[in-house]
């Protein structure tokens, strides 16, 4: 009887699975991407592991952004990311990190390649429309704060079968 979760076996370590959260910023939501940002992950072969329509209180953006406490961009990105409904998703894919932190382009859209989300969609760093977890450490802090253990799921056939 199979006993492991995926993200346990022998193969998963191998090929490093990871995951990682992202959130479909406010602008992304009011603007109508999040079809399109969603679209790109999915053909890229990442899985979907959890998501949420949520409006963000300034505890949550706190929580969040808790490593940039002081810096001068701190309160209006506080107030950009409760200025209306979020997205949050949870993706996992071998080097699903990197892969994604590559697929959102640099933090000021205005130096981001297109064919980058950012790159694609956005002007400026202040409404740069994605986040991305930047490390597994920053994806397993990030994630328990969007979401309990039961609402995620528990591993995806694609990446054994086909990735
Ligand atoms: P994120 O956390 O949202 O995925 O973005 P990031 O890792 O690429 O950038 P980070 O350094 O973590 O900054 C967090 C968010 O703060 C805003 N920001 N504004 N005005 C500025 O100079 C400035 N710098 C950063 C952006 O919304 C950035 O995504
Ligand atoms: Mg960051």
């Amino acid at each position: 009887m199979e006993t492991k979760t995926r993200s346990e076996s022998k193969a998963d370590q191998k090929t490093n699975l990871q995951r990682t959260l992202v959130l479909a910023k406010p602008d992304a939501v009011h603007r109508g991407l999040v079809g399109q940002i969603i679209n790109r992950f999915e053909e890229r072969g990442l899985a979907m592991m959890g998501l949420r329509l949520l409006q963000m209180d300034a505890r949550l953006a706190e929580k969040l952004y808790e490593p940039h406490v002081g810096k001068t961009f701190y309160p209006p990105l506080v107030e950009y990311m409760t200025s209306g409904p979020i997205v949050a998703m949870v993706w996992e894919g071998v080097e699903a990190i990197s892969i994604i932190r590559t697929m959102l382009g640099a933090t000021n859209p205005a130096q981001a390649n297109p064919g980058t989300i950012r790159g694609d969609f956005a002007q400026r760093v202040d409404r740069n429309i994605v986040h991305g977890s930047d490390s597994p450490e920053s994806a397993s802090r990030e994630i328990p704060i969007f979401f309990e253990a039961s609402q995620l799921m528990p591993g995806h056939p694609a990446h054994t079968t086909w990735l």
